[in-house]
């Protein structure tokens, strides 16, 4: 969860680290540090409570120049955000950065302490620094004492480490935790994620599980988990440079909301024709694996959990596939059958959620045909490690709070649904058309979604004194209510819940007062009456609604009922189109709340950590 962030040069690099830190800042924004040796084997650590500017203002007024130096912007797991607890952490001569958690912290604390070594902090990587200044006592290399270290931890981490009396060099170490090490010209970097050093570089080159790095001016030596001298493969990015940059927009929410016709354009791009999908575009062999998939499991966290929700009604309604979604934390730790020709799919934004890398590992071993990651970011582990990846190509998401994430997921989803129907004969030429052209339509429908921003804000400020909301849905339009009410809580810190509409009698119609606004999603399919009656049982109990509408579904605003009339598109995407209204909605409840949309309170982007 924390970013990371370390330079090797002639020239001082205070300001490619502290740069690179206002990259990763989505990674972790409770304190943030930064340590530098300088050629006269200087150490100048500063590390301050709060966000990277407050670094950055600190750094700025002090004299902070060094050639090799490590930086952390921390998302606190052991004790709380603190100028203390920030890192770098010290121990005599050695500097760490670490992302992750060291599960046996306390035995090697006390340990530690029998040694004679004080602890400044109540941090889990404070173990890590004494006990590499243990090591290096008796090791002939920096590498050697990390190599011992790592063998004494239990975990997930990704570590750096800077011996101050010996400032040519950085090491780290990958087990857990993603590290991505940045070629330069006579100088090196590493970071969490390579977004840190897009200003640097462009050639990355990912640590596996195991690995520790030796990082010079000139050259990277990378040993394996079993000690074996390793070549890991050089990758051009084409990331964007300016990913990091909001541009014309208030928040990277906002501008990640307003992305989504051009992500769901790249998305799509390569992969259909005029009409039909192109299977192959799916990844290696997923010919020969999409024609024997009878049974399909999902398995992710959070926003990318309620994508897989909503396509399970395609896998099954469309390509007539049974598929099953299941958040990867409750799934890696119970004892579950894989069924006959089982295709396993992880879907994750990052690629580096550890709760799916976890499920994902335990599942290759228990007889899934194929283990397949939908992901927007290459190179992540979920994409090194599965068989294959079809990859969202949403761009950059900085918001904590995923948007185009999802919306991109859902098209990829939609496609390989389109893929495996067509394999097994349950989706027709004609089908496979209408889905196609459907898709083809989206970007342009979803900018019609996006010019209903003004609208949308003016009734956000109803919300803005609530304490609670329901988001109502039927159908593949409940996982849609359970991201908008996903958004809505993680943004503005107003509690929100979503319902099967249908099942608001068994229960939460108790809750209905005026108090309690009560937002549906009313697309104009099958489920509409239904839904009407569910609206009407709200509306008689005296309940605040917001009916987000398709323009034929027929409400009329009345007392206690506004409606938002959208425009009719195709019921297969009409999950994609409807979700950003949503977006839209917890958005503009946020900014009038006054929270911090981009980095709001407790989380953090990526959920490295179980
Ligand atoms: O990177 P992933 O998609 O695997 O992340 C999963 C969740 O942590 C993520 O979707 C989280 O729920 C978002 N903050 C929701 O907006």
């Amino acid at each position: 969860m924390c970013g990371i962030v370390g330079a090797v040069a002639q020239r001082d690099v205070v300001e490619i680290l502290v740069e690179g830190l206002r990259r990763l800042e989505y990674r972790g924004y409770d304190s943030a540090g930064v340590a530098v040796v300088d050629a006269d084997k200087n150490m100048t650590r500063v590390r301050r409570l709060g966000k990277v500017q407050e670094l950055a203002d600190a750094v700025a007024q002090q004299d902070v120049l060094g050639g090799t130096g490590i930086a952390h912007t921390r998302w606190a797991t052991h004790g709380e955000p603190s100028e203390i607890n920030a890192h770098p952490h010290v121990s005599g001569d050695i500097t760490v950065v670490h992302n992750g958690i060291i599960e046996n912290h306390e035995p090697l604390r006390e340990l530690l302490q029998q040694r004679g070594y004080v602890f400044e902090s109540q941090t889990d990587t404070e173990v890590i620094a004494h006990l590499v200044e243990w090591e290096r006592r008796t090791s002939d290399t920096l590498v050697e004492a990390l190599h011992k270290t790592a063998a004494q931890l239990e975990g997930a981490y990704g570590t750096v480490i800077v011996d101050r009396k010996d400032p040519e060099r950085l090491v780290v170490a990958r087990s857990g935790s993603p590290i991505v090490i940045g070629l330069g010209i006579g100088e090196n970097f590493l970071a969490s994620d390579q977004l840190a050093l897009l200003s640097v570089t462009r050639k990355f080159m990912y640590l596996e599980e195991g690995d520790v790095a030796e990082i010079t001016r000139r050259d990277v030596s990378i040993i394996d988990a079993n000690g074996d001298a390793v070549e890991r493969e050089v990758i051009e990015s084409n990331a964007e440079h300016d990913a990091g940059d909001k541009g014309q927009y208030r928040h990277f929410m906002q501008k990640e909301i307003f992305e989504q016709p051009t992500a769901l354009k790249s998305t799509m791009e390569g992969r259909i024709t005029k009409d039909s999908v192109i299977i192959e575009s799916i990844g290696v062999n997923a010919l020969e694996i999409l024609s024997k998939v009878e049974h399909v499991q999902i398995i992710a966290c959070g926003t990318s959990y309620n994508s897989g929700m909503a396509a399970r009604y395609w896998f099954e309604g469309l390509a007539g596939v049974s598929c099953d979604v299941e958040i990867a934390s409750e799934f890696r730790y119970r004892k579950f059958v894989t069924r006959p020709n089982s295709l396993l799919i992880t879907l994750s934004q990052s690629g580096e959620t550890a709760d799916t890398l976890a499920a994902l590992r335990l599942a290759k071993e228990k007889g899934y045909m194929a283990a397949m990651t939908i992901c927007n970011v290459s190179g992540s582990s979920l994409v090194r490690e599965s068989d294959f990846a079809f990859m969202t190509r949403a761009g950059t998401e900085i918001g904590v709070a995923s948007t185009k994430a999802f919306t991109t997921q859902l098209a990829a989803m939609l496609m390989l649904v389109t893929a495996i129907g067509k394999q097994n004969k349950q989706i027709d030429a004609e089908k496979e058309k209408e889905i196609v052209q459907a898709i083809h339509a989206l970007p342009v429908q979803i900018e019609a979604a996006l010019a209903y921003d003004k609208e949308i804000e003016a009734l956000a400020v109803d919300f803005a004194d609530k304490q609670h909301t329901l988001f109502l849905g039927r159908g593949e339009y409940y996982p849609i209510a359970m991201e908008a009410a996903l958004k809505l809580k993680e943004i503005s810190y107003i509690h929100a819940e979503a319902y099967a509409a249908g099942e608001l009698k068994h229960g939460p119609l108790a809750l209905i007062d005026a108090d309690m606004p009560v937002v549906v999603v009313a697309p104009n399919n099958d489920l509409l009456e239904k839904l009407k009656s569910n609206v009407e049982e709200v509306r008689a109990r005296g309940g605040l609604l917001y009916v987000f509408a398709d323009e034929k579904a027929g409400f009329e605003a009345v007392e206690g009922m506004k409606i938002v009339s959208l425009p009719h598109v195709n019921e297969i995407v009409a999950p994609i189109f409807y979700t950003v209204p949503m977006q839209l909605l917890s958005y503009h409840i946020a900014l009038i709340k006054g929270t911090d949309v981009d980095q709001p309170r407790n989380l953090a982007k990526a959920v490295t950590v179980e």
